[in-house]
């Protein structure tokens, strides 16, 4: 099921829930800028796109849309993206030399007259908003790539900052302290497993220029829209993760549990 709310007047948020057995729901947020050139950011899970269709239809006419950014490449960002593409003829595609070259061992390679290639730092002009890419301190891809927005103050920040929650509230913050910390730290440690290798000090810094970026509002691919007063505690989350536990997913005999418990008979 995708749903959609707005997290400011011009801008949609389309969400799914995605669980993951015995450790909670991870969110998948796609986004909707409306202005003179829309903005879609990334286009909803692959096993999901009928229905990130029909919830994207239901707050933008899809030929309406004149960008994609595309945040990476992973198959929670791209559901949507060869239907996208095949239907409206006018969108590009903002993504980066590694984002065509990963599309390219897809059956959906990016056409090269669709693409519009940013690095961090750069600038797009989006009708009358300028969107400037950076690279998010925490990513699972290497061709990821976020955005600030001027205009509305909007950080976009692809997979940094999720969270694996328990139950997914449309602000993140309506979340208690406890669980945005230990969902923040538990996705880190899921989705960027190299944090526990990283260089404190260093990575201290990337993070300060998070925060000196002062957005008054943070859209994660994977929390809900967070108002730029909780950047300090989102910030302080990450710093954490590198100490936390390293995530190790279930192995086969666990595997073997979970299936007979599954399908266990009740006497
Ligand atoms: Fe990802
Ligand atoms: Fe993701």
């Amino acid at each position: 099921m995708v749903n959609s709310y707005k997290a400011a007047a011009d801008i949609d948020v389309l969400t799914s829930s995605f669980p993951i057995p015995g450790y909670g729901v991870v969110p998948i947020n796609a986004f909707v800028i409306k202005g003179s050139e829309p903005v879609l950011v990334d286009t909803g899970a692959a096993v999901q796109s009928a229905e990130f269709m029909s919830a994207l239809r239901s707050v933008i006419d899809p030929a309406d849309l004149r960008w994609l950014w595309l945040t990476h490449t992973d198959f929670d960002h791209i559901g949507c993206l060869p239907q996208l593409l095949a239907e409206n003829p006018r969108l590009k595609v903002i993504t980066t030399f590694l984002g065509v070259g990963i599309m390219g061992l897809t059956t959906s390679p990016l056409p090269l007259d669709r693409v519009y290639l940013v690095n961090p730092g750069e600038k797009v002009t989006v009708g009358n908003r300028t969107l400037t890419a950076f690279k998010p301190p925490v990513f699972d891809n290497p061709c990821t790539t976020g955005f600030y927005d001027e205009k509305s103050g909007v950080l976009f920040s692809s997979d940094c900052f999720g969270a694996m929650l328990q139950s997914v509230p449309q602000n993140a913050a309506d979340l208690s302290d406890a669980d945005l910390r230990d969902g923040q730290v538990f996705w880190a440690t899921i989705d960027s497993p190299w944090l526990a290798k990283v260089d404190r000090g260093m990575f201290a810094r990337e993070l300060d220029g998070v925060r000196k970026m002062a957005p008054k509002m943070v859209l994660s691919s994977h929390l809900p829209p967070a108002p730029g007063h909780m950047i300090d505690r989102l910030l302080a989350s990450l710093e954490a993760a590198p100490g936390a536990q390293p995530f190790v997913g279930p192995n086969q005999a666990a595997l073997e549990q979970m299936l007979q418990a599954m399908t266990a008979v009740p006497q």
